[in-house]
């Protein structure tokens, strides 16, 4: 085990609904991951991409490794990722598996076009990033996966999608800027790093 990594024990358990209801006010960006090639394929809607290091390029994603992505990730070690616009919702809600939705039905409805590795990207998404597996930490019920950026596909859309209190919100760049403008107060300049 990694030597920073210890065992932290607690008085009292953390119930998981508790902490459940902490995470719900975590506002995080949505995303589909998509796996696999050809007819082979498949996705799942997630809101813990996160950027790791921006040289080189690649980012981390937590999956749980009973979602049907995870076989397809693990043995093909290619994966996208589609960072979702406002308008893309109907994405989101398909890759859930709502419905009974497996597989390659996830993906009807909107148009995919094949990035170097060959997993299906999407067409208008915010960003469509094509990676290479670069390491897999498994952990409890998930996996966090390392992926290393092998190409970028970018919109000029400016309206996101975020999942928040536990419902879908839409962070538009034109309009929510205006109201963020009034309410914000400027970081002090050495805090300023984004
Ligand atoms: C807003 C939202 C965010 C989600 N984020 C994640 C995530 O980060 N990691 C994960 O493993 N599952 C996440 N899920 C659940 C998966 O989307 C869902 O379990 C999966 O698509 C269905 O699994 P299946 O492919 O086995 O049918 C999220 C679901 C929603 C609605």
């Amino acid at each position: 085990m990694n030597s920073a990594i210890r065992n932290i024990r607690l008085d009292r358990d953390v119930a998981p609904g508790d902490f459940r209801d902490a995470m719900r006010h975590l506002a995080g960006g949505v995303s589909v991951i998509t796996v696999g090639r050809g007819k082979d394929i498949t996705g799942m809607t997630v809101t813990s991409v996160s950027s790791l290091s921006v040289d080189p390029p690649s980012l981390i994603v937590s999956i749980n490794r009973a979602s049907s992505s995870w076989p397809l990730l693990q043995r093909l070690g290619f994966f996208g990722v589609n960072i979702l616009t406002a308008d893309q919702l109907d994405v989101a809600e398909r890759f859930t598996g709502k419905g009974g939705l497996k597989g390659a039905e996830r993906f009807a409805g909107a148009e995919w076009i094949p990035g170097a590795s060959g997993v299906p990207l999407l067409t208008g998404a915010l960003a469509a990033i094509d990676c290479e597996v670069e390491d897999i930490v498994e952990r409890h019920s998930h996996a966090i996966v390392i992926g290393r950026v092998l190409e970028l596909r970018l919109s000029s859309r400016t309206a996101a999608l975020a999942y928040w209190q536990g419902q879908y919100v839409a962070i538009d760049q034109n309009e929510d800027a205006v109201r963020l403008a009034e309410v914000s107060v400027p970081a002090p300049r050495a805090q300023r790093k984004f």
